[in-house]
């Protein structure tokens, strides 16, 4: 498992020797990189030393109640005093995409074997018979070999939501977001092997409810309730004799659901008694429920949900590791269905990590808002401007449910180009 190019140059970029400083929105100017910069609304707004290229910029900064921002000194001004800087940022970019496009055809092949293993081995457990913590372990080497080459391509597939076998769909998922999670967070590919495994298994507790109250459609009994808030213990119980499983593995099994404040379960953990791995746990599962459909509620958007987290982010989560997700999965993650500025609607399909307000939308309803025949992706990255010479951006994350648009079909047959 070694570095590919895409990471070395990362490594570069993280290198670098820099300094920085706060400054008043009010003396930001144009030229100026900032570090990433959050609205008053928890929406990540900048991300990766961003320079600002307009007034125009300051301004949105400003309506969004930006009062001060993180600025980069000695590299203020243009970029022109900096040519290898600038070359090396366009290879990165251009690198990074050729990677993400070339794993999302490895990616495919990887996630339905995750799928399959999760599947089979939360069922031999529903059955009582014995599985096998090999069998995972080869799945999540195989995630984690994805996730070193591009973190993205598989991030993408973990939109793929279902109604039916909620439980193993969501353990897949929150394996993937979470391994995703914690390399951006310079876990070893060690560390990462770990987080997968208990990503897989975080629920695997699940499989001792009864199937009555597991898959209840109505509100949960006071008893029912106490009895679901068994599951992370049941879970430790089911992989403790394992002779393999880690301690990193057990601690995302047990305390995912524990809540900064103290209000979780099992063991009401509080601030800096949950570990690092079970607050980044606690969110990466919070966020995959929210955007999924249950019976008794429809999915929030991935924008929305994003936004709902760092509501709680003073209560039930911690401040820094809620930052941290957002930053990694973008402000329109990878399924966001959205509206731009010039009223085409579309859906997500790649997020850039240099600059999370352009991704690439592919776009199913033209300015007329009907929907077009052939989808036609637009690059927002490309600085694009309408008719009237203003720039093209997203203006909205809606729900694709008000306009009869299934994401996953978007994401499974149109991104396989
Ligand atoms: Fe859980």
């Amino acid at each position: 498992m070694g570095y590919n190019g895409y990471e070395v140059l990362e490594l570069m970029e993280q290198n670098d020797s820099t300094a920085f400083h706060r400054v008043s929105i009010d003396n930001l100017e144009v030229g100026m990189i900032v570090e990433d910069v959050f609205a008053s609304d928890g929406t990540l707004l900048f991300s990766n030393e961003r320079a600002i290229n307009g007034l125009e910029q300051i301004e949105l900064l400003k309506k969004r109640g930006v009062s001060s921002v993180t600025v980069r000194v000695d590299t203020q001004v243009n970029d022109n005093h900096h040519p290898d800087k600038l070359s090396k940022k366009e290879s990165f970019s251009s690198v990074r995409e050729a990677a993400y496009y070339h794993e999302l055809t490895i990616a495919k092949e990887v996630h339905k074997e995750i799928l399959e293993t999760t599947k089979n081995v939360l069922s031999s457990v529903r059955m009582g018979k014995q599985f096998s913590i090999k069998a995972i372990e080869s799945t999540a080497i195989q995630m984690v070999e994805s996730v070193l080459r591009n973190p993205d391509a598989l991030v993408s597939l973990s939109q793929i939501k279902g109604y039916d076998e909620y439980t193993f769909i969501h353990s897949v998922n929150v394996a993937i977001l979470l391994t995703s999670f914690a390399h951006a967070m310079s876990y070893s590919p060690d560390q990462l092997l770990k987080v997968g495994v208990g990503g897989i298994l975080h629920d695997i507790g699940k499989m001792r409810i009864p199937d009555r109250v597991l898959n209840k459609k109505g509100k949960f009994t006071d008893d029912e309730f106490q009895l679901m808030q068994k599951h992370p213990a049941y879970g430790i119980q089911i992989v403790k004799d394992l002779q393999s499983i880690s301690e990193l593995s057990k601690t995302v099994i047990l305390q995912h659901h524990e809540r900064f404040n103290g209000s979780g379960y099992p063991h009401k953990l509080s601030g800096n008694d949950i570990s690092e791995m079970g607050m980044m746990a606690a969110v990466a599962d919070v966020y995959d429920a929210m955007t999924t459909d249950r019976v008794y509620r429809t999915a929030w958007t991935p924008h929305n949900a994003l936004a709902l987290i760092f509501k709680g982010s003073e209560s039930d989560y911690s401040r820094k590791i809620v930052e941290l997700f957002t930053k990694n999965l973008g402000i329109y993650p990878v399924g966001s269905f959205v509206r731009l500025t010039t009223g085409e609607m579309g859906v997500v399909v790649r997020v850039d990590k240099g600059n999370l307000l352009t991704p690439d939308v592919l776009l199913l309803f033209g300015m007329d808002k009907k929907r077009v025949k052939d989808p036609y992706e637009c690059r927002l990255s490309e600085k694009l401007s309408d008719k009237n010479g203003m720039p093209i951006g997203i203006e909205i994350s809606l729900n694709p449910k008000d306009f009869n648009v299934i994401i996953s079909e978007f994401i499974t047959e149109n991104i396989f180009k």
